[in-house]
């Protein structure tokens, strides 16, 4: 992908931090060079990260699990583990949704946030596989309780963005979530 990808955290990934507490386990799925697995060490909570980079890998052995996979062409290499976060940005592999969905905790946090369908119209990356269609995160989180969806553009650097947050079922919560929103 070509755009510019800033090295300071997703603001996603900031506006639900209220939700992670330390100790948490998270997965960082497509880490790239780490700037969420840095966000989350810092913030105490245990970080799992995947990339097929052993580059980008190699800086974060300090501060997290780091698992060097091919997550296209290999099977999944997390199966039975189950996390509190399963972050994903800047990412799209549509066969790994069931595996994602697999890896939630019960009530773990789902935070998903890539390119959609327009940013073709903008730069890259712009071929279909790699856009989320119109409503996409929302089909395939139809089991969880979204607790926040938006689907738009962002200006610097220009680009089409879907992004959602989601909350896996928790059979044994004893009283419902109170999920503290912004404003
Ligand atoms: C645009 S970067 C996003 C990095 C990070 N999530 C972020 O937002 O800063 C996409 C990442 O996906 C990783 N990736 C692409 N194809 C992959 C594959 N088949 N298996 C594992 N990682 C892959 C790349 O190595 C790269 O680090």
């Amino acid at each position: 992908m070509s755009h510019e990808l800033s090295l300071a955290p997703s603001p996603w990934l900031e506006r639900w931090a209220h939700l992670l507490r330390p100790g948490m386990s998270a997965l960082d799925v497509a880490c790239g060079s780490g700037r969420h697995v840095r966000f989350l060490a810092a913030r105490g909570l245990g970080v799992t990260a995947v990339d097929r980079d052993a580059e980008a890998l190699a800086g974060l052995r300090t501060q997290a699990e780091v698992l060097v996979a091919d997550l296209e062409g290999a099977p999944w290499p997390l199966a039975g583990r189950r996390f509190d976060l399963v972050l994903v940005t800047n990412y799209l592999w549509r066969p790994l949704w069931p595996a994602l969905l697999a890896s939630l905790a019960p009530g773990g946090l789902l935070l998903y946030e890539t390119f959609a369908r327009g940013n073709e119209t903008v730069g890259r990356p712009s071929r279909a596989e790699f856009l989320l269609e119109p409503g996409e995160l929302l089909r395939v989180c139809a089991n969880l309780r979204i607790v926040g969806y938006e689907d738009g553009f962002l200006a610097e650097p220009q680009r089409f963005v879907q992004r959602i947050a989601a909350l896996a079922p928790d059979p044994a919560a004893a009283a419902p979530l109170r999920i503290p929103l912004a404003g």
